[in-house]
């Protein structure tokens, strides 16, 4: 029996943000160097050049703006490179920074040829934002402190620095702060095979037994998402210790994942209500996001950059000017009746009355 009652996307085990759980387990399995780091085979190869090129030239690297759905890796892959250019990194993030006073204390005690990340760069203020642009171009800012006749302006020189943004959404960034990265790299969801890879290497640093069947069904389930594997090997392995000998097998993955909800393409309850609401009550589509959204009691951005990536890649939906449609997957999926027109109905149904 799959649990389908579990509503809340905080307490969803497959939800790609970090949960109360993830924090330190989640840091030790971060990878270190570029050669650690596994998949994201593109990005990394051009990273590569990026990191080599600004070393032999003495210079911090280009701004980079790193984007894609989350839990892929993004703020590893800025400690990463921090790493690899052998730079202190700063972490924050856009909705921290509430004024462009923030920004200033931040971008002032940088070191020289340091890194600041901000993740979730698309929710800076706009105010904020202004304030950044001066500081990616010339490594300058303009503030000004007070109010009337205390107001005070003030021209500072920082130090060269790299800024590395990130963000789920990288259609929501204005175009004069997106032109500002010189380096802008997609990161796509992991191939199974990588996922396998990632949760052989993290069962390695846990010290948890894992044999091939049991590491690949998790990487089957997992999203696409590293942080996810990473977050599912840990509970597989509670129930391995608990119900099982310890060791992660298939089978012990297959009753764990079960009654967690997840079922054998990594789809859990929230998924499945989705495509469920676009097929019973939509007729399988086109149904708009916002609609979808109040159906299932979701925010749209949420569907958007949480639910969608993965159904889209898995081919259970697609999207469509007019809005979201199930596939025929979709509706084989859930074990519901296929409408005519993916069973050539319509057609026979032609050629019956031209007979
Ligand atoms: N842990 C999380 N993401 C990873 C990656 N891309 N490579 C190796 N280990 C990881």
């Amino acid at each position: 029996m799959l649990i389908d009652n579990d509503r809340d996307f905080e307490n969803r085990i497959v939800a790609p943000e970090f949960d109360s759980g993830d924090g330190e387990a989640e840091l030790s399995l971060r990878p270190k160097s570029i050669g650690e780091y596994i998949g994201q085979s593109a990005a990394k190869e051009n990273l590569k050049v990026f990191i080599e090129a600004a070393k032999k030239r003495g210079e911090p690297m280009d701004h980079a703006l790193l984007y894609g759905p989350p839990g892929l890796g993004k703020t590893t892959l800025a400690g990463v490179i921090a790493n690899e250019m052998g730079a202190s990194i700063r972490i924050t993030s856009g909705p921290a920074i509430e004024r462009p006073g923030d920004l200033a204390a931040l971008l002032t005690q940088l070191e020289p040829n340091s890194i600041l990340f901000i993740d979730e760069i698309h929710r800076l203020a706009r105010t904020v934002e202004e304030v950044l642009y001066p500081a990616m171009e010339d490594f300058t800012i303009d503030i000004i402190t007070g109010k009337g006749m205390g107001a005070a302006a003030y021209h500072l020189d920082l130090p060269h620095f790299t800024l590395i943004g990130a963000t789920t959404r990288a259609g929501q960034i204005a175009a004069p702060l997106r032109d500002r990265f010189g380096v802008q790299l997609r990161l796509e969801l992991y191939k199974t095979e990588e996922l396998y890879e990632i949760i052989i290497r993290s069962a390695g640093i846990l010290g948890i037994e894992t044999d091939e069947g049991g590491a690949m069904e998790i990487a089957k389930r997992s999203r696409g998402t590293p942080r996810i594997a990473n977050r599912l090997l840990r509970r597989v392995r509670d129930f391995a210790q608990v119900i099982g000998d310890g060791v992660v097998s298939k089978e012990i993955a297959d009753v764990a994942l079960k009654r967690l909800g997840i079922d054998a393409l990594g789809l859990d309850a929230i998924d499945r209500r989705m495509l469920s609401a676009i097929i019973n009550n939509y007729s399988g589509g086109p149904v708009g996001v916002e609609t979808l959204a109040s159906a299932i009691g979701e925010e749209s951005v949420t569907i958007e950059d949480v639910y969608e990536p993965y159904l889209l890649q898995m081919g259970f939906l697609t999207r469509t000017p007019r809005g979201r449609c199930a596939t025929k997957m979709a509706y084989e999926h859930l074990g519901l009746p296929l409408p005519e027109r993916f069973t050539g109905g319509v057609q026979q149904t032609l050629f019956d009355t031209q007979e």
